[in-house]
């Protein structure tokens, strides 16, 4: 897979410490291999690209962030990766082997609340693991063990309505990983949850993933997240979608909330916006002129 070293400006090069992180990065073995994958739609109108030539290697606990565009097939690729839905064409392979359907080896956390509501915080993580042949016994210890891993063995018996955003999403993290997938998939999993929220849970996902031994593909609209988060951020365009530019972030690790103002993020975000969203068009930007109102009052 080709992949680009962010180019900063002359003020910062990309230091020889960035270039051997990504350099071991590389060293270890292949997680998830995605190769030439393809998906079309048959609708009204005809056949459909959703996305097309999309090829990725991801390398033993990477962190990995896709972000583009509405509609450029972001969910859509992570379903096909989970085993949800069928690639049109291409291959995926975890550890080697072929993905024909859902399997432990994958974990997923939506968007949306996925809880089930009439079981308690730990009954829901013991799900997966009574659903892989557990035991009772086994599964409780193990599901208090992984609730604890995330902050919330205080919780285990209330219920999802008895908890915040932030925290049903961090059971809903304990459930993926209490069944040791290879790959966590995260499509947009903070999105419903408010700003100050979103940014706790980035720092609570780093700290879960330096723990334990998982490879994270996530999905983002928000730039800022990725920059935070990510090894390597994917940007995918739209019409068809497809790869665009696979960037290197050159921001340090450990991340702290104080990197968000340092030249390496700064200019890893700008060339992300450039990406995404292109020059700005004055013209594609204006609206169409219908008033609503004769109040007189004119807003500049
Ligand atoms: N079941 C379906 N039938 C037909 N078209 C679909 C279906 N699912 C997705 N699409 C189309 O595939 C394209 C990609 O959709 P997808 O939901 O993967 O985009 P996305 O990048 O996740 O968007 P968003 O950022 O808004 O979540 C869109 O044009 C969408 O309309
Ligand atoms: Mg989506």
């Amino acid at each position: 897979m080709s992949y680009t070293p962010l180019k900063l400006p002359d003020y910062h090069e990309q230091s020889p410490d960035v270039a051997d992180r990504f350099r071991r990065i590389r060293e270890r073995p292949v997680v998830l291999k995605v190769s030439d994958l393809r998906k079309t739609f048959g609708t009204e109108e005809g056949l459909q690209v959703a996305f097309e030539n999309v090829s990725l290697d991801i390398h033993r606990r990477e962190f990995l962030c896709i972000i583009g565009p509405s509609g450029c097939g972001k969910s859509t690729l992570i379903r096909i990766v989970a085993g949800l839905d069928h690639a049109s064409g291409g291959e995926i392979l975890v550890d080697g082997h072929p993905v024909s359907g859902p399997g432990q080896d994958r974990g997923m956390v939506f968007q949306g609340y996925t809880l089930f509501p009439w079981r308690t915080v730990k009954e829901n993580v013991m799900f997966g693991l009574e659903m892989g042949g557990k035991d009772v016994d086994h599964a409780d210890s193990e599901a208090r063990q992984w609730l604890e891993m995330v902050g919330l063995g205080k919780v285990e018996n209330s219920y999802p309505h008895e908890l915040s955003g932030g925290m049903k999403q961090r059971v809903a993290i304990a459930r993926a990983l209490a069944n040791e997938p290879r790959i966590l998939l995260m499509d947009e999993p903070f999105g419903a949850l408010d700003a100050l929220t979103r940014c706790k849970m980035q720092s609570y996902l780093l700290q879960i993933w330096k723990k334990v031994n998982v490879t994270i593909l996530f999905i983002t609209h928000d730039l800022d997240e990725a920059c935070y988060l990510a090894d390597r951020i994917v940007v995918m365009g739209a019409n068809p979608g497809r790869i665009v530019e696979v960037i290197e972030n050159p921001v340090p690790r450990p991340r702290t909330v104080a990197q968000l103002l340092s030249p390496e993020f700064l200019t890893l975000k700008h060339r992300l916006d450039e990406l995404i969203h292109g020059p700005v068009d004055a013209e594609e930007e204006k609206l169409p002129v219908i008033k609503l109102t004769e109040a007189g009052d004119e807003v500049e």
